[in-house]
């Protein structure tokens, strides 16, 4: 059983009267514990895609199944993103004003009372970006490929079934950009995290098990 299968899924965007059809009629399904990465010219619906899978978008044509729930059934969306989503953006979202442990236990603070925040799951995956001596230092007291990384443990925290990530190595240079491959791939083998990852970074196919190439609205290759 896929951890998500989207069905049909087709979208256009409406704007000052004109029609923009972004995807035609596309179906993807993904496995547990694969790297999945869409590709394609900019424009080609990359990100529309992604938000779809991600629930941040309801606004399309379709269904969408994630961890075999049926989100065409489901009243409470914004629960199950809580509970089974986690998401990597290009900028790292973390808030400055937080220390870099509280930026890691905001997905909880949301989703349960503070008591039950797992502050030693938090410490556990630190210690994995060697960043554990850093739990209370604020996000401008660390360096952005780190923050980018912390990025990724935070997605983590609420053992996500799968993480979306839009460009998440789109503002890190090479050496950052492969700290950040490699721990994508150790949460991969260690705990069988699904990923699905826009991107242009070629280097990015090196983890994928699977490429999409979108463009003109439909898949025109797969990898
Ligand atoms: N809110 C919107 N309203 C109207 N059109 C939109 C909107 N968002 C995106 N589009 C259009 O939809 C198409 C797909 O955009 P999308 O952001 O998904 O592309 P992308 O593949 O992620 O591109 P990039 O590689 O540049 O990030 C583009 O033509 C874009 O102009
Ligand atoms: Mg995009």
């Amino acid at each position: 059983m896929p951890i998500l299968e989207a069905q049909n899924i087709s979208k256009i965007y409406h704007k000052a009267g004109e029609a923009i059809p972004v995807l035609n009629n596309l179906h993807i399904a993904v496995e547990r514990g694969e790297i999945l990465v869409l590709m394609g010219p900019s424009g080609s619906g990359k990100s529309t895609l992604l938000n779809i899978l991600g629930t941040l978008d309801s606004d399309f044509s379709g269904s969408l199944i994630i961890d075999e729930l049926d989100l065409s059934n489901t009243v409470d969306i914004t629960s199950i993103r809580r509970q089974k989503l986690g998401f990597i953006f290009q900028f790292h979202h973390l808030l400055p004003e937080f220390t870099i442990l509280e930026n890691l236990l905001i997905p909880q603070m949301i989703t349960e009372n503070y008591s039950n925040v797992p502050q030693n799951v938090a410490k556990e995956m630190l210690k994995l970006i060697g960043l554990e001596e850093r739990v209370n230092h604020y996000p401008n007291e660390i360096s952005g490929g780190e923050r980018q990384r912390v990025a990724v443990v935070r997605a983590m925290i609420n053992a996500p079934s799968i993480i979306l990530a839009d460009e998440p190595t789109g503002n890190l240079d090479r050496d950052n950009s492969q700290k950040m491959l490699k721990l994508m791939v150790k949460l991969k083998v260690k705990y069988k995290q699904t990923f699905i990852i826009a991107t242009h970074d070629q280097s990015i196919l090196d983890i994928a098990d699977r490429v999409l190439y979108l463009k003109d609205g439909k898949i025109t290759k797969e990898i």
